[in-house]
């Protein structure tokens, strides 16, 4: 088996299958290792396994990192157009949901194929089930002890995500090797990940378990309309997903359910209408039954509408359209969607995501501290990161 080569990808993930593609195509021997036994775990499962795969909406404000300039280049360098071109070469049937976001029709198993189909034209070799050791400069290169022997190589590329879902073999593995080369890291957090409530503001929202409605989730100046979700555990639903990368532990976030409508003049219409009509009654025409339930009695809010003052009724405007919620933690790298952080992007270069001062070592993807939005922007920076690696190997 060769086990020497121009170029080593070590995960055979979306950026590092791209990268591993460019590279081939560029003339480079090229070999992708990978621990795993298949190679594209997390985008089989991702989409809800039809895989948003990108979004059409891509820029870099919908990326968080420590700098927001960063990801500019590459993002310019492949875009959206540039993958759906390759997908469309493949035959693949897709279509968009929502907010610019395309998935499969069919499976994400489509895409993977996408990618191992060019990976064999271009001629890029994989190898699975690898489980890798040390990473030692040696010479011009890199040598790489592995179960299956050792592996030397002129550039080595990490592309092994992050820590998030570490049952599927998400290790930050990335990260432990740019410490070892001196590289400074952002330091990581899980994001897009449901939040979880203390126990007492958990019984106290029981009932609303299961209920999901069109919300605006607000933090600082960010805010996110998407549908919010109450789970027995906490907060979920995309909104909660997109804020949950901006929140951090101690801050609270406020809540606007039925952001579109205007509540004051919903509730004033309906006293008008019929008085006798309790502010439940009311709001349970715009809200879940069990939510407007909630607030109403929550803010202690009973009788019938004709006897409720502007002042009242303000009052439950407020609580359905800024309600503030602290939640007390999330649900960690078990669920979450990405890591936040990683390596600090002022240690690579933007134009090909090679590492300053460590000649023929490069970081694509999620292990880079560039984290995009819920919505195929994490895929996305992952086939342009890929892609410009790929270009310079
Ligand atoms: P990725 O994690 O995909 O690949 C890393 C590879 O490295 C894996 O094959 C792994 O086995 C291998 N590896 C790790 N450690 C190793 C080690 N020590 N030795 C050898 N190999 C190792 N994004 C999006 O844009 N649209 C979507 O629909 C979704 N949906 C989604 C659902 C779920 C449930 C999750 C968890 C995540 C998403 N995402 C997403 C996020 C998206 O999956 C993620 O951003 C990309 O997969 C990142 O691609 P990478 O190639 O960087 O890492």
């Amino acid at each position: 088996m060769q086990r020497n080569s121009d170029v080593i990808v070590i995960g055979a993930g979306a950026a590092g299958m791209m990268c591993a593609i460019g590279a081939a195509q560029r003339g480079r021997t090229v070999i992708v290792l990978d621990h795993a036994k298949s190679p594209g775990e997390k985008i089989r499962i991702s989409g809800g396994g039809r895989c948003n795969f990108t979004n059409i909406n891509t820029g870099p404000k919908s990326f968080l990192s420590a700098n927001p300039h960063f990801c500019k280049s590459a993002l310019a360098r492949f875009t959206p157009s540039d993958l759906i071109a390759m997908v469309d070469r493949h035959r693949i049937a897709w279509h968009e949901k929502t907010l610019g976001q395309l998935f499969c029709d069919d499976s994400a198993k489509d895409i993977i194929r996408m990618l191992l189909d060019e990976m064999q034209a271009a001629g890029a070799a994989l190898h699975l089930r690898t489980e890798i050791g040390d990473v030692e400069k040696s010479g011009e290169g890199f040598r790489i002890s592995t179960s299956e022997g050792a592996y030397e190589c002129r550039s080595l590329v990490m592309a092994t995500g992050g820590k998030s879902i570490p049952k599927m073999g998400a290790t930050g593995f990335a990260y432990r090797v740019a410490e070892q080369f001196g590289l400074p890291m952002v330091e990581t957090r899980p994001g897009l990940v449901p939040l979880t409530l203390d126990q007492a503001t958990l019984e106290s929202l029981s009932e609303l378990s299961g209920i999901s409605a069109p919300a605006e989730i607000r933090h600082g100046k960010t805010a996110f309309r998407e549908a919010l979700l109450f789970t027995h555990r906490g907060l979920s639903g995309p909104a909660i997903l997109q804020i949950s990368s901006y929140w951090r532990e101690g801050d609270d976030i406020a809540v606007d359910i039925e952001p579109d409508v205007d509540l004051l003049e919903h509730l004033k219409a309906a006293k008008k209408a019929n008085g006798r009509q309790s502010a439940q009654t009311a709001l349970a025409e715009i809200l879940p039954k069990r939510l407007a339930q909630y607030l109403t009695e929550r803010e202690g809010i009973a009788g019938h509408m004709a006897d409720l003052s502007d002042k009242v009724l303000l009052r439950l405007v407020d609580a359905v359209q800024n309600w503030r919620i602290k939640p007390s933690g999330s649900e960690g790298y078990r669920t979450a969607e990405v890591t936040l952080g990683g390596v600090d992007t002022a240690a690579l270069d933007s134009r090909t995501m090679a590492a300053k001062g460590v000649p023929g070592l490069y970081f694509i993807g999620e292990c880079v501290d560039v984290t995009g939005w819920l919505g195929g922007y994490n895929f996305q920076w992952a086939w342009a990161s890929g892609f410009v690696a790929g270009e310079s190997l």
